[in-house]
């Protein structure tokens, strides 16, 4: 997969840039923790580069999923945090972009080289997720190139996504360069032995990533909810998680694939978790009234055997609990052996919002090779798909 980059463009010196970003981090407690400046940190290589080009670079970000002008998903605070990790100045400006001689279009024309400047959230506009012709016009009116750097939104049909891309010259910032590079290598001829620990709540959410990387990988192993649907097809208990029958179904499917290993311990507790009983059991015996809270003692074993052997390494997906610490074992255990083999022994790669906080929380993800800022979008690209934001961004 080849993308247009920045050397497409012969010199971005007084060019205004239209750069998509993703600054889509949940704002919810009002504090923005280690997994929300992991996301915010992967956008400033772009912006910074753009800016010392001399290039006049508009942000366009989605915050959240607004029915509609909703302040509390404003994008300011976002961005004021964003500069300080820039360590330059980012004008936000949230004046309506449709309106005839609108405040967008006046700060732009006011714009020197090298200036950065922030919308406010795309997605109130009723035009961005329709991916309407009219708002894509209107949005690539106000520069003179396109940049999409925002892997973790490429799977959306959106106007700032794919409709300004194919009004306007286009390339792939470096942040998105990185994370189509490092995850076609786990797709286009992987270093074998090539594994994969994949953890949960549904198989049908992660069914055809699943059934891409078991026809690709010699070892998927998975856990959580994925493993407990596993346990219901084989006629075990599943405990106090409700599995679908449609899950009982898929889970059927997958079982018939040698390279999957389902884990065959699991740590389970009676409610309410943090305060009920707590033991490891074997997977045929969970009982009723029991919650499969984590990977056992001697999967965790089984899995780090795995790991050790492989070449190519894929994670997504906490196997546990990890937020209790009682019940983070086995996220921390192989998700340290994971960091531990990276950049050297193994080629490793995680993502997944879960995952990353999980991976930050053992303090050694700087070892790994790559870290996805996508969730979904590193979950359809894994199943195989061309994500439409990436599409027109591929050289003819
Ligand atoms: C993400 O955080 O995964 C992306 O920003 C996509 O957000 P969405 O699922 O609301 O489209």
């Amino acid at each position: 997969m080849k993308l247009n980059s920045l050397s497409r463009f012969k010199s971005l010196k007084g060019k205004r840039v239209l750069l998509r970003v993703d600054f889509n981090i949940p704002l919810g407690t009002g504090k923005i923790g280690p997994e929300e400046m992991f996301k915010l940190q992967a956008s400033v290589e772009t912006v910074a580069h753009l800016s010392d080009l001399g290039a006049r670079t508009i942000l366009v970000s989605h915050l959240g999923r607004p029915k509609d002008c909703e302040p509390e998903l404003s994008l300011a605070p976002v961005v004021r945090r964003f500069a300080k990790l820039l360590g330059k100045k980012v004008s936000f400006v949230d004046g309506c972009l449709e309106e005839e001689g609108d405040a967008v279009h006046k700060k732009v024309e006011k714009m020197k080289d090298g200036d950065i400047i922030a919308l406010e959230n795309i997605r109130f506009y009723k035009g961005e997720e329709k991916n309407d012709i009219f708002f894509a016009r209107r949005l690539a009116s106000l520069a003179d190139v396109f940049v999409n750097d925002a892997f973790a939104v490429c799977h959306r049909s959106a106007a700032s996504v794919v409709g300004v891309a194919k009004l306007l010259p286009s390339a792939a910032g470096l942040l998105l360069e990185k994370e189509v590079a490092a995850l076609s290598k786990l797709l286009e001829k992987p270093k074998k032995p090539f594994v994969v620990l994949m953890s949960g709540m549904k198989i049908s959410s992660k069914l055809p990533t699943l059934k891409n990387l078991l026809g690709i990988a010699d070892k998927v192993m998975i856990a959580g909810g994925l493993g407990v649907s596993c346990y219901k097809a084989l006629g075990y208990g599943s405990g106090l998680m409700a599995i679908s029958d449609e899950d009982v179904r898929l889970a059927k499917l997958i079982l018939k694939h040698k390279n999957l290993i389902i884990p065959r311990d699991v740590v389970v507790t009676t409610h309410p978790i943090g305060k009920g009983k707590v033991r490891v059991a074997a997977v045929h015996d969970i009982r009723p009234n029991e919650e499969v809270v984590d990977i056992g003692p001697e999967t965790i074993r089984r899995y780090a055997e795995e790991i050790k052997k492989a070449k190519t390494i894929a994670w997504n997906g906490p196997v546990g609990h990890f937020e209790t610490k009682m019940f983070s074992h086995g996220t921390l255990a192989l998700g340290r052996l994971i960091a531990a083999r990276s950049r050297g022994r193994a080629f490793g790669v995680a993502g997944g919002g879960e995952t990353v906080t999980a991976l930050l929380g053992t303090g050694m993800s700087e070892w790994m090779d790559h870290i996805s800022t996508g969730g979904g979008a590193m979950l359809e690209f894994l199943e195989g798909k061309t994500l439409p934001g990436i599409k027109p961004l591929l050289k003819k």
